[in-house]
């Protein structure tokens, strides 16, 4: 049953979102599903401290209709989400037809309760067997995704409405070779670029393959696209050239080069947001907030600025729809996850307002979830997870949320709690501190 909130009356002045905009949530099969034990993360996992392991993880293996459930009961209109590659084809050629009906009955369930899907084919995990091999650093890779995609797609496209091919491709560049913090990671200039030109090449094929598949159920063009991490920049100093440069730079490879590759081959834009990056000194990799800034941050010290999303998207607007496939805060503090949620919606709706074509939200995540090489201690989601017992609550903040859904736009009696910045005295007394020693 979908809650209920009461009616806003006398309220003229709601910010309002476009008809149809799609509201919902998103997570990744290895985060919540649990014991993808075929996976070369689950084998790097293995030899980390416990709590980097995702063993369980949420359950969602087993528990997704309990977790759609409260999809629907928060009013959300679509969900995204990731199948697990290790999962269908555990072995090269070995597809599991006991996976592959798990999936159809978690998509089916998804359907049932009339909600829009956005299904991710690709979400950072590789089977273990394609990561033995050299995963996406080997020209193969290409092929055994193909043939994955291939063999899943006819078993699941009456389900599905979105295809999003790939999750982040520089994200998983930057993690397993410039930070080094994931599995298979290396310091090797040639096995980076080999990757990211891999990744460019699978997406274009599973596009043409997405568009020429005689789907039996609708059409054949269910749109296709990626979802991308978009970062907005800034040089600290607006007259430093070297800074100016660094923002140039950075804003090429990081937002622009995939899509410069894979020109053509893109329905829609799948952008996740975030970052905001200050070049407060000379070097070109800075990342973090700007220590002089009384900025909010999340509870990975990552900057609140719900600006850089407006920027975002209006760099990125082409006409194209774009949809927001990401964009959420670790907190443990709801309090700020009611503000992140009301100014970060606000800056979309201002976007719109200047004519960017978006057409939907997705918060990350729906549920806490785990988080790559950071464990469980980030907590993202709407829904509370108590890893003990499995249990989820509702935080009041998808309920604000959910309230936003009803109205299709932000009533004016939200808009009131974003007057001030929540941990800015926090921030100050530290600055302060710093500056009296
Ligand atoms: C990824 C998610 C991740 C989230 C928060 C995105 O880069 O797609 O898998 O959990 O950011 O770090």
């Amino acid at each position: 049953m979908a809650l209920k909130t009461p009616k806003e009356k006398h309220d003229h002045e709601t910010l309002k979102f476009p008809e149809g905009f799609l509201w919902g949530s998103a997570t990744s099969a290895h985060q919540v599903e649990g014991n993808n034990i075929n996976s070369d993360w689950w084998e790097w996992e293995q030899k980390r401290p416990p709590r980097f392991r995702s063993g369980d993880a949420c359950d969602q293996y087993n528990k997704y209709e309990e977790d759609f459930d409260l999809v629907k009961q928060l009013n959300h209109n679509s969900h995204r989400l990731s199948i697990e590659w290790s999962r269908i084809e555990p072995k090269e050629g070995e597809f599991n037809q006991e996976a592959i009906d798990h999936y159809k009955k978690v998509l089916e369930s998804l359907k049932d309760k009339n909600l829009t899907v956005m299904l991710t084919l690709w979400h950072f995990t590789l089977p273990k067997w394609v990561s033995d091999k050299g995963g996406w650093e080997n020209g193969k890779t290409v092929k055994y995704f193909e043939g994955f995609v291939k063999k899943i797609v006819p078993e699941i496209e009456e389900y599905v409405d979105f295809w999003v091919t790939l999750n982040e491709p520089g994200v998983y560049i930057y993690e397993t070779y410039i930070k080094r913090e994931w599995p298979n990671s290396k310091k090797s200039f040639l096995g980076q670029t080999k990757t990211f030109l891999n990744l460019a090449s699978a997406h274009k094929k599973v596009y043409k393959f997405l568009h020429s598949w005689p789907y039996n159920h609708g059409s054949s063009n269910k749109p296709v696209g990626i979802a991308n991490n978009m970062l907005s920049f800034e040089p600290f100093h607006r007259h430093s050239i070297k800074e100016q440069f660094s923002v140039v730079l950075n804003d090429t490879f990081s937002n622009h080069l995939f899509y410069i590759f894979t020109k053509g081959t893109h329905d829609f834009l799948g952008i996740n947001y975030y970052f905001h990056v200050r070049f407060s000194n000379p070097e070109f990799m800075t990342t973090g907030i700007d220590p002089n800034q009384s900025h909010d941050v999340s509870d990975l010290g990552w900057e609140i600025y719900p600006e850089g999303l407006f920027e975002v998207l209006t760099d990125m607007a082409d006409g194209i729809p774009i949809y927001i496939t990401e964009c959420g805060i670790a907190s443990t503090n709801d309090d700020r996850r009611n503000r992140f949620l009301i100014s970060y919606l606000q800056e979309v709706a201002r976007a719109i307002k200047v004519g960017v074509k978006i057409k939907g939200f997705f918060y990350w995540s729906l549920i806490d979830n785990f988080e790559w090489h950071r464990g469980f201690d980030p907590r993202f989601g709407l829904i509370e997870v108590d890893y003990q017992t499995q249990k989820r609550t509702i935080r009041p903040s998808a309920l604000v949320y959910t309230d936003i859904i009803q109205n299709n736009g932000i009533p004016h009696s939200l808009l009131r709690f974003i007057g001030h910045t929540v941990g800015a005295e926090e921030v100050l007394e530290k600055r302060q501190k710093e500056l009296l020693k």
